[in-house]
Formats: C-alpha cells, sequence, structure tokens
C-alpha cells in the first residue's frame, strides 16, 4: 500500500472508484469529479485548491493505492484551520472504497496521513467524524485520538471532535 498524489495516470481509477461510491458526494470533497468537466480542469480546480486559493486552505491530497495499483482510499490533509474546519471539518478527511472497508485501510492510510502532519509541523491533529459514524470514530481511536467537546451543526448534526496529539 502507499499514497500517491493525483495525476493524469490515475483518471480511470479515479473515475472507476467514484462510481463505485456509495453517497452523492464523495469524501473528502476534494476528490469529487464535476459532471461534464474534463479531468485535466479538475486537476487544475484541485491544484487551485491545495495552493489555498480562493475560500480553500492549503492542502495536500493523497490517493491510497494497492500493489495491484488500484486505488481503494482517499485522503485530504488541510494544513490549517478555519473556524468551520475547526468546529467541523477537522485537519484531515479520508474515505474508502465501498468494497474496500473494513480491512484497516482507513486505520493505516490515517496513520500515512499523519506523518505527512509531522512533516508539515501540525500538531496537534485535529479530526472529525458525524456521532454516528463508528468506523470513522474507531479509525481516528486506532490513531490515538483523544475526544474533545463536539459540536453541532445548525441542521441538528452532532460532530465529534478528536484531536490527535504526536
Ligand atoms: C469511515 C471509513 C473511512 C472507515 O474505513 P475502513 O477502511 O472501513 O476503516 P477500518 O477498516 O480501518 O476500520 C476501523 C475500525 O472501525 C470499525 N468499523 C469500520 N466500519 C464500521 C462500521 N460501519 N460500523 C462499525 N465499525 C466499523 C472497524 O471494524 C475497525 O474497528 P477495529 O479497529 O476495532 O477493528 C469508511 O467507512 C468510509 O469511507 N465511509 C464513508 C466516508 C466517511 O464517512 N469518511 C469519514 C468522514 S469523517
Amino acid at each position: 500500500m502507499r499514497l500517491e498524489r493525483p495525476s493524469l495516470k490515475w483518471k480511470e481509477e479515479h473515475i472507476a472508484y467514484m462510481n463505485e461510491w456509495d453517497e452523492s458526494r464523495m469524501t473528502p470533497s476534494s476528490f469529487q469529479l464535476e459532471e461534464g468537466s474534463s479531468y485535466e480542469s479538475y486537476l487544475e480546480e484541485l491544484a487551485k485548491r491545495e495552493e489555498g486559493q480562493g475560500k480553500w486552505l492549503p492542502c495536500t491530497n493523497y490517493f491510497l493505492v494497492d500493489d495491484m495499483d488500484r486505488i481503494v482510499g482517499m485522503i485530504d490533509i488541510r494544513h490549517d484551520l478555519n473556524e468551520y474546519l475547526h468546529q467541523v471539518g477537522g485537519h484531515i478527511g479520508y474515505g474508502v472504497r465501498p468494497s474496500e472497508r473494513r480491512k484497516g485501510y482507513a486505520t493505516w492510510m490515517l496513520s500515512e496521513a499523519l506523518k505527512v502532519t509531522d512533516t508539515l509541523g501540525i500538531n496537534p491533529v485535529l479530526i472529525t467524524c458525524n456521532h454516528d459514524n463508528m468506523g470513522s470514530a474507531k479509525t481516528i481511536q486506532n490513531n490515538g485520538g483523544q475526544e474533545d467537546e463536539s459540536f453541532t451543526e445548525d441542521d441538528g448534526t452532532v460532530v465529534r471532535r478528536f484531536w490527535i496529539h504526536r
């Protein structure tokens, strides 16, 4: 298993992953391919987002790729927190391909992402999940997450917030 940065090389795999995704929007949202737009323009938009243009804070995105060069997960590392990320989004967002869940991939991918946050000097690292997302909460706790106060969004969604101290 390894982390790979998005590039044209991963176009077909990215589309296949997205076709398998089981919700209307991708998690993390940085991997959402918009209908009708080319992969090249997606990569250009992602590059702007990663640089922190517009409403975005700088971030770094990776695919989790297996030994068969199949994308099994995706992870977005935000280099800083704004009010929204402090309350809801956290430093790191991730998702695993539906057919590859419950095999330990999210736990491993997060542990690799924490090596990246180490190099970026981010400490402690904030990671969040909705109150009913047991898989994500366990993934965070498997990586040493210590729970802080929850945040309740306007629509009543309770977001659990965890800090990982490095
Ligand atoms: C949440 C998610 C990333 C977990 O990925 P995963 O690869 O299945 O996670 P892991 O295999 O590393 O599992 C971590 C732990 O959670 C448990 N777990 C995973 N899915 C679970 C579920 N649906 N219900 C209960 N426990 C679950 C695993 O058994 C494991 O527990 P253990 O360490 O005690 O054995 C994946 O379900 C997903 O992509 N969901 C949709 C997107 C999402 O919610 N992203 C997170 C946003 S905060």
